[in-house]
């Protein structure tokens, strides 16, 4: 709850309290520390505290903004005065200061910096500075705080906690508030994890980022035209040796947000193809009506000649028709294998690779139906359409196996049709017209398959 103290003054929140029902104090003041000087590379930071703020008390959260943090330990870079080559300069040290580029807003970019903070332009700054300076963000802002910690333990003989803040935006939210990047001496995190709120309800994931809002609060008395550098948030006892603003970055592999929509579009994009691999292991887990006609539909968007569609696929739904398919398969796959003088140890062992159709927990049958295609009055030209017409069915079917491969379904791609078409035809009582292009096995994999990138082109791309 906020109150505002008699003799509140715009200028200045120095006076806001809020009364804290849990974590931290009862009434908190906000200080502001006057007459800071200017700051530059090689100055006494700790020295300039303890000369403007003697009055400092134990339990105190010093909250410095980090600019003079870096000013003072020389994190500023000279870039040129003239505009271009001051943009190219700073966009330069944005991605010399990133690991990992997480989104591009038109000219900006959200990185990722070497302490794992997800900032705008990596926390590189032209404000509060020379314009021919751009300011870095400390190379190790916990340390920073520590230092200033130690230094005013020794100067002044007080335990504090400080807090080194940044100003960021929010995903989801309008405006920028500032954040903790770094901290010693208070516990950035409260966690409710198990605590019962006033009307019995236990909380289950509630973790206040104390730290957050400690350099938030301090920000409405700092400011950010560069005269308040630093206020002193009192009354909040949350004293911890050990936490430190690391604490407050979400590991990667928890965040669901790593990249920014763009650039997740793209990735899904460009690894759509690749991701496809063939699965033969099969979970128990029903496979999604919904999710194989989504996959279907997508896969009758291939292109193929003269604007027809030459494709359809057959989804064996009946189980027991299924079974008498792949059956009259297999006897006439041991006939061929029998005639061709294999074993029948060798027989049995090649007829075990039909299995994966009858296990599979879903078989779809493409199918190609050349209607459309051109007659020519001579037999190669009729040669050439149909292998046309074949091609935009090798194109539907690879589009399926994508498109079941972006819905989390495993599946293989069995040739076993091509070689059996009259039995197909036959059993599943079809026109003649009907020119099966092998079968879909389709499940939910039993392992996650192996990720793959794009394939070096290598052999496969002659510039001719
Ligand atoms: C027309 C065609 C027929 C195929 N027939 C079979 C098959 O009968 N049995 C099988 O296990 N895999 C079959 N495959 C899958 C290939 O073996 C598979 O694509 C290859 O091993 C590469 O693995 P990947 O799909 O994971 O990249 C076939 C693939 C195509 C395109």
């Amino acid at each position: 709850m906020w109150r505002r103290r008699p003799g509140w003054r715009a200028r200045h929140w120095s006076c806001l309290e809020w009364t804290l029902t849990d974590h931290g104090g009862t009434r908190l003041e906000i200080i502001p520390v006057e007459g800071l000087p200017e700051f530059r590379p090689g100055d006494d930071l700790t020295g300039a505290v303890v000369r403007a703020a003697p009055w400092l008390r134990s339990g105190d959260v010093v909250v410095v903004t980090s600019k003079i943090v870096s000013k003072a330990e020389g994190r500023l870079v000279t870039v040129p005065s003239d505009p271009e080559a001051r943009d190219a300069a700073r966009r330069k040290l944005v991605e010399e200061e990133s690991v990992r580029v997480i989104a591009r807003v038109a000219r900006t970019l959200i990185t990722q910096n070497h302490l794992g903070i997800v900032q705008a332009a990596s926390g590189v700054d032209a404000s509060n500075v020379e314009r021919d300076e751009v300011a870095l963000l400390p190379a190790d802002p916990d340390a920073s705080a520590l230092a200033l910690r130690n230094g005013l333990r020794e100067r002044l003989g007080v335990e504090v906690a400080v807090v080194v803040t940044d100003t960021m935006g929010r995903a989801w939210r309008v405006g920028q508030t500032d954040a903790a990047i770094g901290s010693s001496g208070m516990r950035v995190l409260h966690s409710y994890e198990g605590k019962i709120d006033g009307q019995g309800n236990e909380l289950a994931v509630t973790e206040v980022a104390v730290a957050d809002e400690v350099a938030a609060a301090a920000d409405l008395v700092k400011g950010k035209l560069g005269g308040m550098p630093i206020a002193i948030v009192r009354g909040l006892e949350i004293g911890d040796d050990t936490a430190t603003a690391r604490d407050l970055v979400r590991p990667v592999e928890e965040d669901l947000f790593r990249l920014g929509t763009n650039e997740s579009i793209a990735q899904g994009r460009r690894e759509a193809v690749p991701a496809r691999r063939s699965v033969r292991e099969f979970s128990h887990e029903p496979v999604a009506e919904e999710s194989l006609r989504a996959a279907i539909a997508s896969a009758l968007t291939a292109p193929a000649p003269h604007h027809t569609h030459p494709v359809r696929f057959g989804w064996l739904r009946s189980r027991p028709q299924r079974d008498k398919l792949l059956e009259a398969m297999r006897d006439a796959w041991r006939a061929d294998l029998v005639g061709d003088g294999f074993t029948e140890e060798q027989v049995a062992k090649r007829l075990s690779r039909g299995d994966i159709l009858f296990n599979a927990p879903e078989v779809v049958v493409p199918f190609l139906v050349a209607e459309g295609a051109h007659t020519y009055p001579d037999a190669r030209r009729n040669a050439c359409e149909h292998t046309m017409f074949t091609v935009a069915g090798g194109a539907a079917v690879q589009g399926l196996l994508v498109a079941l491969a972006a819905e989390g379904l495993g599946s293989c791609w069995i040739g076993s049709t091509i070689f059996a078409a009259d039995i197909v035809r036959q059993t599943l009582g079809l026109d003649e017209s009907w020119e099966p292009l092998g079968a879909v096995a389709i499940g939910h994999p039993l392992r996650a398959p192996e990720p793959r990138e794009a394939r070096d082109t290598g052999d496969g791309l002659v510039e001719l």
